[in-house]
């Protein structure tokens, strides 16, 4: 096991709150087998945005890819700054910067009593999503053409290329064949992206035929939408583009009790990695002790896991699993605590 040295943003509103906690976790489980974890905080926020001018630094990304093994993020977004400019520089600058075209969203659930389907139980809700990450929807291209008229013409490119398309879903089947799950579930709408998501069809198809060991299957992402809350079960392993990805880990997020549950990566396998509740910054509720910290834990523990600290990131999950039987939790899944006593019951089951 190597040391770790972790950039950490925490960004906006509720970001700043539960990276604190993940950050407490994280110094508690610091060291392991003699090798050490130390975290470096970067003010990369709305707030330093608005004084400065400066969303991220020029060298921002050498910097991370030079110095650091990983980089922890809390959320961006913040309604001072209404086209979100920090947020696409910071969030968007990083995943497209480093090429983390992985986006890994594991969803899990960690007790009955936080999923709103009736008698759904952990064992039924126990899958992944691998959102495509550096194209599709997200890639900014388009535009408007006669702008502020009544006759105003509004574009957004979704962008698919052979590459990007064919590394995630082959990433999709790795992942499926490595951890000994045998279904793939591939999601688009190629019934009406005809020529993008035919692309998704003929390269699924491609890879597939590589895989014979695992069920590879596809569901018209509407249909997915249903299936996720008809019957989670069916779910090991999902792959699609980057907006319905979006979309669908909210969703998924649902079934784990919630957005405060769920844990994310962008990840470039061999590169530094950046690691994110799916969460957003929350502006009501921030600043009042009252957000969930697990899903910035959960992220923190599959940081650890994806860098080989596997023990310690078993430990962290463990510890937060024992607090939510427990009823040791924020309001949003049932208890009584605020952010801080919430993560301090996971830091009391790390002793
Ligand atoms: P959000 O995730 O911040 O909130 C959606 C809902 O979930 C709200 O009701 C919120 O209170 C609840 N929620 C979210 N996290 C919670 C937690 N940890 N504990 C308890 N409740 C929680 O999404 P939004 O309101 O659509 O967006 C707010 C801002 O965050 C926007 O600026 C958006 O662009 C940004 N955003 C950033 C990220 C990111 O940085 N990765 C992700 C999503 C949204
Ligand atoms: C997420 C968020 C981001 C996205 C936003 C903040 C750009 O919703 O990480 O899920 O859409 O990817
Ligand atoms: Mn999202």
């Amino acid at each position: 096991m190597k040391d770790l040295r972790i950039a950490v943003v925490p960004g906006d509103g509720i970001g700043v709150e539960v990276t604190r906690e993940a950050c407490a976790v994280l110094e508690k489980v610091a060291t392991a087998g003699g090798s050490k974890l130390a975290l470096t905080p970067f003010d990369w926020s709305a707030d330093a945005y608005l004084k400065t001018g400066v969303s991220m630094p020029k060298d921002g990304l050498k910097m991370l890819s030079e110095n650091f093994d990983a980089i922890l993020l809390g959320a961006m977004g913040d309604p001072r700054v209404p086209d979100n400019k920090h947020a696409v520089d910071i969030l968007l600058g990083m995943r497209f910067g480093l090429d983390l075209y992985i986006n890994h969203r594991p969803v899990r659930l960690l007790d009955a009593k936080l999923c709103p389907l009736k008698n759904a139980e952990p064992k039924d809700v126990d899958f992944v999503v691998f959102r495509e990450n550096t194209e599709g929807l997200y890639v900014m291209m388009g535009g408007n053409f006669k702008k502020d008229t009544a006759d105003e013409v509004a574009t957004d490119i979704d962008l698919n290329t052979r590459k990007g398309v064919e590394r995630i879903i082959r990433h999709a089947f790795e992942f499926a064949k490595t951890t000994g799950r045998k279904k793939v579930v591939m999601s688009d709408k190629a019934n009406v992206l005809i020529h993008a998501h035919d692309l998704w069809q003929r390269v699924f198809k491609q890879v597939k035929a590589e895989y014979p060991d695992i069920v590879a299957t596809h569901l018209y992402v509407d249909n997915l939408a249903l299936q996720l809350v008809r019957d989670p079960k069916q779910f090991e392993v999902i792959v699609t583009s980057n907006m319905f990805g979006d979309i669908v880990t909210d969703i998924a997020a649902g079934l784990q009790g919630g957005l405060g549950m769920a844990a994310s990566g962008n990840i470039h396998p061999g590169k530094v990695s950046l690691f994110e509740p799916v969460h957003g910054s929350s502006p009501p509720i921030a600043g009042k002790n009252i957000a969930n910290p697990i899903g910035a834990i959960a992220t923190a523990a599959l940081m650890l896991d994806h860098l080989g600290w596997k023990e310690e990131s078993a430990r962290i999950d463990a510890a937060t699993a024992g607090a939510v039987s427990a009823g040791e939790t924020t309001v949003d899944i049932g208890g009584k605590l605020g952010t801080r006593e919430a993560a301090a019951a996971i830091l009391g089951r790390l002793a």
